[in-house]
């Protein structure tokens, strides 16, 4: 697949704002104010090619409508089906639930959450890949208003059990189950199953309003995390890929990359790259950590801000595994602040 589709995606979607560039915005994000309206705002995890997010948006033109996707392939898909509409009531994000659920909607702030035909995870020991589970059924409750409701689709006998059965574990849910609205027997994946002779189940899990566990909001940091360090390099040095267990993830070194060119504060050769990923539960990053001159004996140790880096626990670990893999060079380093 070309760059340049992407390129399109973004240019064209600041002037429709269809995609979200959601590293972009503040968290929990403003629905209200991205809507212009406090209509009833509603998400839909894994939208697929879109054809249902679409419908909904054109059939209720004065409600809110989030899709999440994290392949690249559908959210491409979902975009080109949705931005000939002009419509102003959609949005699409590249991200997963858990992450997007938790640290982009307020509490009490949907009035749904639609899943139709998830991932079944059909193997006994993949069960815990699965979305509807217990966790994610707290989790949504703490951003469901009273009464709102997650509502599922599912070709597989085997996931609505599971999904029924960690409903209950938290007392949070009461179970419905109202005839399907049409459009969701319409989706690619349910005409696909319909098509192959299969039963298709709607079950809808209703939040009953009791008090849901807290689940906290990622606060953005004012200053990029960063380590003073004192000292000089070598001028070259072996390196090989680093794995740091850091916070709730792993923090993984790739390589380091020598600057030739200068900026507007370092001079040229001053200046290194680390590639780095970090790896949590919800969220996997691509990232840089650059090291470089501050004064004649001060290095800095920071993340880049290149690609919007979202700062969490592990993320600041990628600014530690770079300074403890500096201070075990044979160069004599020394930290003079901490700032992650
Ligand atoms: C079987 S398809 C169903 C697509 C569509 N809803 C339909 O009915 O045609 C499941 C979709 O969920 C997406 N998905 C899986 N896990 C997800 C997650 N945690 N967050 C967002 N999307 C997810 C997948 O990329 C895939 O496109």
């Amino acid at each position: 697949m070309s760059v340049n589709w992407y390129k399109n995606l973004m240019s064209t979607d600041l002037r429709g704002r269809v995609l979200l560039p959601w590293r972009q915005e503040t968290f929990p994000v403003d629905w209200q104010q991205e809507f212009a309206s406090s209509a009833p705002l509603h998400l839909e995890v894994g939208f697929g090619d879109g054809r249902f997010t679409l419908r909904r948006a054109l059939e209720n033109p004065t409600e809110s409508f989030v899709g999440l996707e994290i392949s690249s392939a559908s959210l491409q898909r979902g975009w080109k089906k949705i931005r000939n509409h002009d419509l102003r009531n959609v949005r699409l994000i590249k991200l997963g639930a858990q992450f997007a659920v938790q640290h982009l909607f307020a509490p009490q702030s949907l009035s749904s959450i639609v899943v139709n035909f998830p991932d079944p995870w059909p193997k006994e020991k993949h069960e815990k890949n699965r979305l509807l589970q217990d966790s994610f059924f707290k989790l949504a409750a703490s951003r469901l208003k009273p009464g709102g409701s997650i509502n599922l689709a599912t070709d597989h006998p085997e996931y609505l059990a599971f999904a029924r059965a960690q409903s209950q574990l938290s007392g949070l849910y009461d179970l419905l189950e109202p005839s399907p609205p049409q459009a969701v027997f319409e989706t690619k994946y349910a005409l696909k199953w319909k098509d192959q002779g299969k039963p298709l189940y709607y079950q809808v899990f209703r939040y009953n309003g009791l008090a849901s566990p807290h689940f906290p909001i990622l606060e953005r940091p004012a200053t990029m995390p960063h380590a003073l360090i004192q000292g000089q390099l070598p001028e070259t040095f072996d390196f090989s890929k680093q794995v740091l267990a850091y916070g709730d993830g792993h923090v993984i070194l790739h390589e380091v990359l020598k600057s030739m060119g200068s900026d507007d504060e370092t001079p040229a050769q001053e200046k290194w790259l680390f590639r780095a990923t970090i790896d949590e539960k919800d969220l996997k990053q691509q990232l840089l950590v650059v090291v470089k001159r501050r004064s004649p004996d001060e290095l800095i140790v920071r993340l880049e801000p290149f690609g919007d880096p979202v700062i969490t626990k592990t993320t600041r670990g990628a600014v530690h595994a770079v300074t403890e893999w500096l201070l075990s060079l044979p160069a004599g380093i020394k930290v003079l602040e901490r700032n992650y």
